[in-house]
């Protein structure tokens, strides 16, 4: 066992769209603010469960490699919208393909679980245990949009992605930088809300540290925190990447960074002194999917047939935690 590959990608966007006209019917807002401040233009919003959609970038993905679900060993769910906090995702997803002989882990690491996956991926991969492992994205933004504040509901919307990544006896290259800053777990959050016990005296509110200003169970963000944080780490994690794989930025085909805002990548450009060009983009089409987000970008470009062998990528996210990280690989 040499290395790692992508061996099949695949992906599920739910046929609802919303636009942005759509949005100036419920909160006071305008198609020129979102998409001079985001770049987004419409997004898609699911009327299924999250697994039902992670079965179906899961079948693509899988048809794409040409791999039955019985050969993966592993299937990872990076879902941040789950339907259920217990069974995982990785756990509903592998019962609905059949994939019987996978061990299934669910991943909470926001708009970056997906990079992340790709790292643990590549390290149960690389131990020689696994041969297949499925990364599988689902998420329903619209579960947890509160969409009477103009603020946040106007980015965010719902879709799958979904990668099968084997071993492979081709030395190709992959290297990942992935951090998190959790002194920023409170700049961008989506809480539970107790629903009380008998046993259980009422919680103190400074037991919640704050969160409680929060009492429902909607995305919070501080957009101009989260802002900061995204246009300093993107060009960060990319260059921190590109130097553990021993390549310089230049020699990347293309860079996939976390959809969330035209701007922030624009910024990251600058600072990277690479081209626009070089980044991949959908936020248009798409709004802010979180984990699902790099995952529908990587199937796009697969089936675009815009990579060649031999082609170097970076995928980059940044999200809630605050975590973030980016991982470069060989087509
Ligand atoms: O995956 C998670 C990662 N999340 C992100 O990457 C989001 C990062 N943050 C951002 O992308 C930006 O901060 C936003 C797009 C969320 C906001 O852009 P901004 O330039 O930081 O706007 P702002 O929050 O400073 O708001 C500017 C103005 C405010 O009005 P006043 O106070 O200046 O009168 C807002 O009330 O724009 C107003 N505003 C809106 N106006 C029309 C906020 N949302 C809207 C809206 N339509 N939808």
């Amino acid at each position: 066992m040499e290395g790692i590959c992508i061996r099949g990608t695949g992906s599920y966007l739910p046929p609802k769209l919303a636009t942005n006209e759509d949005f100036m019917k419920i909160v006071d807002t305008s198609d020129e603010w979102i998409v001079s401040r985001t770049g987004i233009k419409q997004r898609h919003i699911a009327c299924e469960p999250v697994w039902q959609m992670g079965v179906k970038a899961a079948k693509a993905a899988l048809e794409d490699a040409r791999i039955p679900a019985s050969e993966l060993d592993l299937v990872l769910s990076t879902s941040v919208t789950s339907d259920f906090s217990t069974p995982g995702a990785s756990c509903m997803i592998a019962q609905h393909i059949e994939a019987v002989n996978a061990v299934c882990i669910d991943i909470n690491a926001a708009c970056t679980g997906f990079v992340y996956a790709l790292d643990m991926a590549r390290m149960y991969l690389t131990s020689g245990e696994y041969r297949n492992v499925l990364i599988v994205s689902p998420e329903k933004l619209s579960r947890i949009t509160d969409y009477t504040d103009r603020s946040t509901c106007v980015l965010f919307g719902d879709g799958a992605g979904a990668a099968v990544i084997s071993a492979s006896e081709e030395k190709k290259r992959f290297a990942s930088y992935l951090r998190t800053d959790a002194t920023g777990t409170k700049v961008l959050f989506a809480r539970h809300v107790d629903k009380g016990n008998p046993f259980q005296e009422k919680q103190k509110a400074n037991e919640f540290d704050g969160f409680e200003e929060h009492d429902n169970e909607y995305l919070y963000m501080n957009g101009k925190e989260v802002y900061k944080f995204a246009t300093r780490v993107l060009p960060l994690a990319v260059e921190e990447a590109c130097k553990k794989c021993g390549v310089a930025v230049e020699e990347l085909k293309y860079i996939i960074p976390h959809q969330a805002n035209i701007r922030i990548v624009k910024t990251a450009c600058e600072r990277l002194g690479v081209p626009m060009d070089k980044m991949y983009l959908n936020v248009e089409r798409f709004g802010n999917t979180s984990s699902a987000s790099i995952p529908i970008c990587v199937d796009e470009v697969n089936r675009r047939g815009l990579l060649q062998r031999g082609d170097l990528v970076a995928v980059v996210g940044f999200g809630a935690g605050l975590t973030y990280g980016a991982a470069v690989f060989e087509w």
